[in-house]
């Protein structure tokens, strides 16, 4: 195999033509943000906004995403964002299984490219594509599984907060989760511009 690099991995995934979702695609969303970042926060697919721009979590959604991570200190700009699917689904409809799994090579390269400590995952499909089929987020959330050295822990999507605020009370206590497993390996105060809350 080719050794990955990110100019491989950027190619690759403009190229990609593995599932039928990059004909309705305009631009392709591989994910930003801090290369070099411990942490890495996997969500859905693009939307809208995000198939417009080409770029992870800009829309409505990513606006509270931004405002989630400032309420436990962590600069946006300091983490990786991505998503499972890189094209947007038509209508922003679930991706299917078929099409997560054709996307998940590209996963796989990005997340050997990170090599984050702790991954946060946005929403059902995050968790059930990455942890486990049956993952249940009701259930599930705020629980801290790890794979092979790596922290991980799912919370609602922030396009399901949009819609119910009532589950942004759980979604608060996530984050603070999060901030405490950060604390607890070290990584929250050692970077700089992350604890100022
Ligand atoms: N929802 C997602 O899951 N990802 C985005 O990038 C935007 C909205």
């Amino acid at each position: 195999m080719a050794e990955i690099s990110w100019e491989l991995f950027d190619r690759q995934v403009q190229e990609c033509r593995m599932c039928p979702l990059y004909a309705g695609a305009k631009n392709k969303v591989p994910g930003q943000g801090d290369r070099q970042s411990p942490l890495m926060l996997i969500g859905e697919g693009p939307g809208q906004v995000e198939d417009e721009q080409g770029l992870a979590f800009v829309g409505p959604a990513g606006q509270l995403l931004t405002k989630m991570l400032g309420a436990v200190g962590l600069p946006r700009d300091r983490v990786y964002i991505c998503n499972i699917v890189k094209c947007r689904p038509p209508q922003n409809r679930v991706p299917e299984p078929t099409e997560a799994d054709a996307c998940k090579l590209h996963l796989r390269i990005q997340t050997a490219l990170i090599r984050p400590k702790v991954i946060l995952l946005l929403g059902s499909t995050a968790a059930k594509n990455t942890l486990d089929p049956e993952f249940r987020i009701t259930r599930q959330r705020g629980q801290w599984f790890e794979r092979k050295g790596v922290w991980m822990m799912a919370t609602y999507h922030p396009s399901a907060l949009l819609r119910d605020a009532s589950k942004k009370k759980e979604a608060w206590a996530d984050m603070q989760t999060l901030r405490d497993k950060l604390k607890e390996l070290g990584l929250y105060e050692d970077l700089p511009g992350y604890g100022q809350e």
